[in-house]
């Protein structure tokens, strides 16, 4: 069951000139709602402004007397540049946890893809899995790499990749995700988070050996509860269905990648 909740900021911390790393105290929220890693907070950003806007939970924690939880998020318009003018102690209305995650079992072992700010949801899949997982980081350069050290902390192996060879391999994750699947294709699933594009090349590698994939779609949301169709995507029956209510996150073969 989604809740809202006033939440506190209890640290904050820029890890480059564009991401910002939020914990705050989230009450009972993750004992309530927590269903799987993969799930978004909705967090109204600003008072002018009428929309929530959609972050991936990065990890979370059920602890008394509040739960904690964190996000990163990249300012890009007017109401992220909001929420990261907030300085520690000040509350925000959050709104959670939504979605349905990514179907995970903690005794499996997943292929974790990320891309950009599409990395943090990869964390909770990584540490929800134990330390089993493989996981494979893309990002535009060095300069913009997350979490590496974190990871590197919750996954039996990470592989990097810039697009312009800053650091780790020379290319896009996709190169990556075939190179590791032709030395071992024993994962129960890839698990994909980042941009469309990527995550339709990753959907077609896995593909091709024969594993299952999950994506999560970041489409534009409005009213986040399935009301105004603002964050429909296409189906390949042809149906289209809600990101905020259906999602976000989906099996690639249900998307139309087409479009
Ligand atoms: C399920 C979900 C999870 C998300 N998780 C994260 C996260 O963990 N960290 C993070 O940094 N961002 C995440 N996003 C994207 C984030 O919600 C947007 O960046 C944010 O809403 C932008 O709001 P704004 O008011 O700052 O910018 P706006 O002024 O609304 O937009 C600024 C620019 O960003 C573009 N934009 C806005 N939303 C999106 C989107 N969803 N996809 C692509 N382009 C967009 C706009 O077209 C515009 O060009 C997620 C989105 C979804 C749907
Ligand atoms: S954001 Fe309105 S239907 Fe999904």
């Amino acid at each position: 069951m989604k809740v809202e909740r006033k939440c506190k900021i209890i640290s904050k911390e820029w890890l480059n000139p564009d991401a910002v790393f939020l914990v705050l105290e989230v009450g009972d929220m993750v004992r309530t709602s927590f269903r799987a890693p993969g799930q978004f907070v909705h967090i109204k950003c600003g008072d002018g402004l009428l929309l929530r806007r959609p972050i991936s939970v990065c990890s979370c924690m059920e602890d008394k007397p509040d739960d904690l939880l964190s996000i990163i998020f990249e300012v890009r318009g007017e109401g992220t540049e909001w929420l990261a003018n907030r300085p520690v102690g000040h509350s925000v209305d959050v709104l959670g946890l939504a979605g349905n995650g990514f179907s995970m079992k903690p005794e499996g072992r997943y292929l974790l893809v990320g891309g950009g700010i599409g990395v943090p949801p990869m964390m909770g899949c990584a540490q929800y899995s134990g330390g089993k997982s493989t996981a494979i980081v893309g990002f535009r350069s060095k300069d913009k790499a997350i979490l590496l050290p974190q990871l590197e902390d919750s996954c039996a192996k990470v592989l990097i990749a810039t697009d312009d060879g800053s650091l780790g391999y020379h290319g896009f994750v996709d190169a990556l995700v075939r190179q590791e699947l032709a030395e071992d294709s024993h994962y129960d699933a890839v698990l994909a988070c980042g941009p469309k594009l990527m995550l339709r090349n990753v959907a077609k590698a896995a593909e091709e050996f024969g594993v299952p994939c999950q994506v999560s779609m970041e489409e534009r949301m409005g009213c986040g509860v399935g009301a105004c169709l603002v964050c429909a995507c296409d189906m390949a029956d042809g149906s289209r269905k809600h990101v905020c209510k259906d999602g976000p996150v989906f099996d690639s073969k249900e998307v139309d990648w087409d479009v």
